[in-house]
């Protein structure tokens, strides 16, 4: 148990960032040091006890001998002189201890919190380095759930282990000060509360972790259903099915909560034993020393008060002990699957910063091959299309011919499995990469608007951030985005999580005013005026026409309309490039397989 424990700390540690490992081990030194104050109070205490009753018994003892001849004169030579002397020095331990201890908690506390932000700062960081093809087979959810558990890892298992290390050490440091004063009585005490305690955890432990794993599972299963129920909120209440979503949630949410409380009972349990036994002991010890031993009433007096100051910081630091491993065991499966989330090798995109051209001849596709899953249907069948710069070309297909699979590598989204991307001469490889993404714009079917303004939008930046007024506003107007006018704020106005208080059409035209904020060379429009009317679909095609001189232009589009003024079209079919050429050639061949197609669905 303590070995696994021990493991989990130690890659914690491992992950942390080296002056939060440094800060780690300085707390643990002064843990040990304020233990071994610990140590000399509790002695001192207990000679207190003694020096009160039975003065000579110390003044004259032979095993302070030594002490005595050390000290010399100094040595206290009346019953007084010595309580002012042990009376000082325990004002004193005690000081320095709690002084020691609260400056303790202090950095162990601001420690672990620390811990819990530089491990959520990891794992954003991870997920957002994935790949996308990574992200395309996760939920988001379940990535968000991770995110909160980071409080598992720092605030409860570090936190945790680190007070229980110190109990820890105060425990054995009691231990030790017990035996040297009376051997017989501490080693019965402690073999009582080490097989209390042994037996508690061998039966408690298990069901700690079973239910842990059962907290942690319908954790993020009920996260997942609750992000799923909101995420889709107008589908939901447009179907009714609102009841259907909500019983999932607590489905999960109830069996997660009652796993929960489970651990925590079970957690708390050992206490009640331990404090039992530890009591039991403790009058097994006096009645023995009083009736058994026939000891003098000095040393019982001076036995019972060492047994007492040891019972009254050693059991409930046991205790604690137990209750910290508890917690340990209540926080291992969510821990440890961040640890392996930061432990898992994975490779990272845009690795290199190298420079490309400014695109010049043309982006070029040489046998191309795509495939989704591990051994799927290929989404791109070894296909070779050519995009010309300062040209706008055109891809039309059926729904799944892999039209958005092309726009997704194009975007530098999708890895090249097989084949190769160039720019001009400059092949897509991951040193180019992040290049190649700074030069192309993308607008997809469902843009993702985010919880800001309606320029933070455009300029694509946090909530809050900054950005390029003058550039956003020119971006609006190559946008066609005449709306922004009747908006109460402007560009200034809130457009809600997901462009709530936007209409399809007008989200499509925040998306590529987003586009081209960035001065992008090439453009990527995936099916990007879908949405839109007739007449905004004019205003924009227009646009887009004239940005085609100075940029190089990639429209994906079901509607023909959006395609007339395409230069070359390139017509996919099951992921197989069907015709390539001007689109005064191509485009009354795709009409007229569409008239045939549609004739056919009507027979
Ligand atoms: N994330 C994905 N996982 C698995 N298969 C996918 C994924 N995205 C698309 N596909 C499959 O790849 C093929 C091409 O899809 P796509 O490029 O989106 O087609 P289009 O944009 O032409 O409608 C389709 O058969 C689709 O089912
Ligand atoms: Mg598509």
């Amino acid at each position: 148990m303590l070995h696994s424990t021990l493991d989990v700390l130690r890659s914690i540690l491992h992950l942390l960032p080296a002056g939060l490992r440094r800060r780690f081990w300085i707390i643990a030194a002064g843990m040990g040091l304020v233990s071994v104050v610990e140590m000399l109070f509790i002695a001192c205490v207990a000679l207190f006890a003694s020096a009160s009753t039975a003065p000579e018994s110390i003044l004259g003892s032979e095993r302070l001998a030594p002490l005595r001849h050390a000290a010399g004169a100094a040595f206290p030579a009346s019953a007084t002189e010595l309580l002012i002397i042990l009376s000082c020095v325990m004002l004193l331990l005690v000081l320095a201890k709690n002084a020691g201890a609260w400056m303790l908690t202090q950095a162990s506390s601001t420690f672990c919190a620390r811990v819990d932000a530089t491990v959520g700062e990891m794992l954003l960081q991870r997920f957002l380095r994935r790949q996308y093809l990574w992200h395309l087979g996760r939920h988001s959810a379940d990535l968000v759930t991770l995110l909160t558990w980071r409080r598992e890892v720092g605030s409860a298992l570090t936190f945790q282990a680190m007070q229980g290390m110190n109990e820890l050490l105060v425990a054995a440091v009691s231990v030790l000060t017990l035996i040297a004063w009376a051997p017989l009585a501490s080693a019965i005490i402690m073999a009582v509360l080490t097989l209390a305690a042994v037996i508690v955890l061998r039966v408690v432990r298990p069901g700690i972790d079973r239910h842990a794993q059962r907290w942690t599972r319908f954790d993020m299963a009920a996260n997942k259903a609750a992000t799923t129920a909101l995420h889709g909120i107008k589908d939901i209440k447009a179907s009714g099915r609102g009841q259907a979503f909500f019983d999932a949630y607590r489905r999960n949410v109830r069996t997660a909560a009652d796993a929960d409380a489970v651990t925590r009972v079970l957690g708390t349990s050992p206490q009640w034993l331990l404090e039992t036994a530890g009591i039991f002991a403790l009058c097994g010890v006096t009645l023995y020393l009083t009736l058994g031993a026939g000891a003098d009433a000095a040393e019982i007096t001076g036995t019972l008060a060492l047994l007492g100051v040891a019972a009254w910081r050693a059991l409930p630091a046991v205790n604690r002990l137990l209750i910290r491993v508890a917690n340990i065991r209540r926080a291992l499966p969510q821990t440890l699957r961040i640890i392996d989330v930061l432990q898992s090798p994975f490779a990272a995109d845009q690795q290199g910063n190298d420079e490309l051209p400014p695109l010049r001849g043309a982006i070029t596709f040489s046998n191309v091959s795509f495939c989704y899953g591990e051994n799927g249907r290929p989404a791109l069948d070894n296909i070779s299309p050519v995009f010309r710069a300062g040209t706008m070309t055109g891809i039309v297909g059926a729904s799944g011919a892999g039209k958005s699979t092309i726009a997704d590598m194009l975007t530098g989204l999708l890895p090249v499995q097989q084949g190769s991307i160039t720019m001009d001469d400059t092949p897509l490889t991951p040193r180019t990469m992040a290049c190649w993404r700074s030069r192309v714009g993308y607008v997809g079917q469902k843009p993702y608007i985010i919880d800001g303004t309606l320029a933070e939008n455009i300029a694509f930046v946090p909530q809050g951030g900054s950005f390029d007024r003058q550039r956003v506003l020119e971006c609006c107007r190559m946008a066609g985005m005449d709306f922004v006018r009747h908006l109460p704020q402007q560009e200034d106005t809130p457009i809600g999580e997901r462009g709530a208080r936007l209409s399809g059409g007008q989200a499509q035209r925040v998306a590529l005013a987003r586009a081209l904020y960035g001065r992008p060379q090439v453009l990527v429009l995936d099916e990007a005026t879908s949405a839109l009317d007739k007449g905004s679909e004019d205003i924009i095609r227009h646009t887009i026409r004239s940005l085609a001189h100075n940029y190089t232009v990639i429209v994906i589009a079901h509607r023909l309309s959006t395609i007339e003024d395409c230069d070359s079209l390139i017509w996919l079919d099951n992921g197989t490039v069907r015709m390539q050429g001007p689109a005064a050639q191509v485009l009354p061949q795709y009409r007229q397989f569409l008239a045939l197609a549609a004739q056919r669905a009507q027979n």
